[in-house]
């Protein structure tokens, strides 16, 4: 039975987009993938047996890349934790010649999944780099969003329509190993939603956000190092 790795490069400890979609993924793999591991890239450099982890992954069949956009490229602590397994991976050629499928998948808090487009290329150039067989990736735009409405907008509705079907094309292909059947193996996708009425939602969340913590809208635009 075929094994399957998710690297969780999200750092927030409750509810997260990422997780959201390891759930999503993992519910629908269960007859492919009947042994699976979930990583947290940030509790993983807390871990005192960091080798054991990584022998762990590297016996996979694919490992999915799962993780926020932060500034354009993946979270730090993630990136530590790729570089890290890279060099274990250089040291203990385990499988060289069948290496482990890698796929992302990213989401970001502008509404253009396409933001993602530079994580990705990252993730491919890092998978040829280290060895791995590079399937491909898909970036969702909207995360905050997708993550805060699941119990309103489920991911097989109107709205959420284009985020479903790419799901669906990366799950299909992890499901057979193969690499997305994408131009550059690359998906984005988004909410069927208007621009400016996700600007509007989400200027005023940080307003209100703000206010319940004390801050008025105008303290919110105080540049105080510049005279
Ligand atoms: C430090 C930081 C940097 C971010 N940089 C970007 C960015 O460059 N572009 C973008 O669209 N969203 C950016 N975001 C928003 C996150 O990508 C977004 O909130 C995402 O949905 C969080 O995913 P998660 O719930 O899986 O952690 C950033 C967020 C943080 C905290």
């Amino acid at each position: 039975m075929k094994k399957i790795c998710f690297i969780n490069g999200s750092p927030k400890t409750g509810e997260s987009c990422s997780l959201y979609m390891i759930d999503f993924i993992t519910k629908r793999l269960e007859d492919h993938f009947k042994n699976y591991l979930i990583v947290n890239a940030l509790s993983f450099l807390k871990h005192s047996n960091k080798e054991s982890v990584f022998a762990e992954i590297l016996s996979c069949d694919a490992i999915v890349v799962v993780f926020p956009l932060y500034v354009d490229s993946m979270p730090s602590h993630l990136l530590e934790m790729l570089e890290n397994l890279d060099i274990y991976y250089r040291n203990h050629r385990i499988n060289p010649f069948n290496p482990p499928c890698l796929y992302g998948l990213a989401n970001c808090g502008f509404i253009e999944g396409h933001q993602n487009v530079n994580a990705l290329k990252i993730l491919r150039n890092y998978s040829s780099s280290a060895g791995f067989k590079w399937c491909g990736g898909l970036g969702l735009g909207g995360g905050e969003m997708i993550r805060s409405t699941k119990d309103q907008i489920p991911l097989q509705s109107k709205i959420a329509l284009p985020i479903y079907q790419a799901l669906c094309t990366l799950i299909e292909s992890i499901k057979n190993l193969n690499a997305i059947e994408a131009d550059t193996a690359t998906l984005f996708a988004n909410y069927n939603f208007p621009k400016w009425l996700f600007m509007f939602m989400a200027n005023r969340f940080w307003i209100t956000s703000a206010k319940s913590n004390g801050i008025a809208k105008k303290m919110m635009y105080v540049k105080p190092h510049i005279h």
